[in-house]
């Protein structure tokens, strides 16, 4: 399985892509926002030390012009990978860039009904959000099972299934589960992957009883 940061900070990027452990980014207009630094700019140096799939979202939407913004971002590096929304206009952009051989991202699917109709248009990601789901009282999870399963009948669709909008570290267990492809984290929860209380205190308690044996392994 994958693992994608969704974050468009640098800095915090950098710090977790040292683990060797991250796979690609994923990034929104509000993730850029939060930012306030220059859109292109940010992709273009996340791109330089990131070596997988940099997501960048055109912010048109009418098809002619997200397929010129399209153009324009995938230009800035060759692992730029365009993400368009779950929309008419969208499906068409997704059609025409992944004819033309460019990495897209379907974003802001709702349903196995979008999931389907992207992967037809050639989506090499669709990008279900589960947490929003869940915060409307529906259910995120049954949403990724549903996709992979239908996905899973069609060996010839080979559009990847990204679950976004992570909210804790049990929907990675459960992404995981039901077969996703990749996972999008925050960087916060990225964190509590690989924290545990019973590790912390197991870990002080073997240094203590190392440091009483006087010895040295260097
Ligand atoms: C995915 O690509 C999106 O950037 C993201 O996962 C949205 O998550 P949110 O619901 O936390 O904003």
């Amino acid at each position: 399985m994958k693992f994608f940061l969704d974050s468009a900070d640098v800095k915090e990027i950098k710090e977790l892509a040292e683990t060797g452990l991250i796979d690609g980014i994923t990034t929104n207009p509000t993730l850029i926002a939060k930012e306030g630094k220059d859109f292109k700019k940010v992709i273009a140096e996340i791109c330089s030390f990131i070596p997988g799939p940099v997501s960048a979202e055109v912010t048109s939407t009418d098809v002619k012009e997200m397929i010129q913004e399209g153009h324009t971002l995938a230009r800035l590096a060759n692992n730029v990978a365009i993400k368009v929304p779950l929309t008419f206009d969208g499906l068409k952009a997704c059609k025409a860039l992944s004819d033309e051989g460019i990495v897209v991202n379907v974003t802001l699917c709702f349903s196995a009904a979008q999931a389907l109709l992207a992967a037809k248009a050639g989506a090499t990601f669709i990008s279900p959000f589960m947490g929003r789901l869940d915060d409307i009282g529906h259910n995120g999870l049954e949403l990724i099972h549903e996709i992979c399963h239908i996905y899973g009948n069609y060996p010839n669709l080979t559009t990847e299934v990204l679950a976004a909008s992570i909210r804790h570290p049990l929907h990675i267990i459960d992404v995981a589960k039901a077969g996703a492809d990749v996972a999008t984290i925050p960087p916060k929860i990225f964190k509590q992957l690989y924290q545990h209380p019973l590790t912390d205190k197991g870990l002080e308690s073997f240094l203590k009883d190392w440091k009483a044996t006087g010895q040295k392994i260097i």
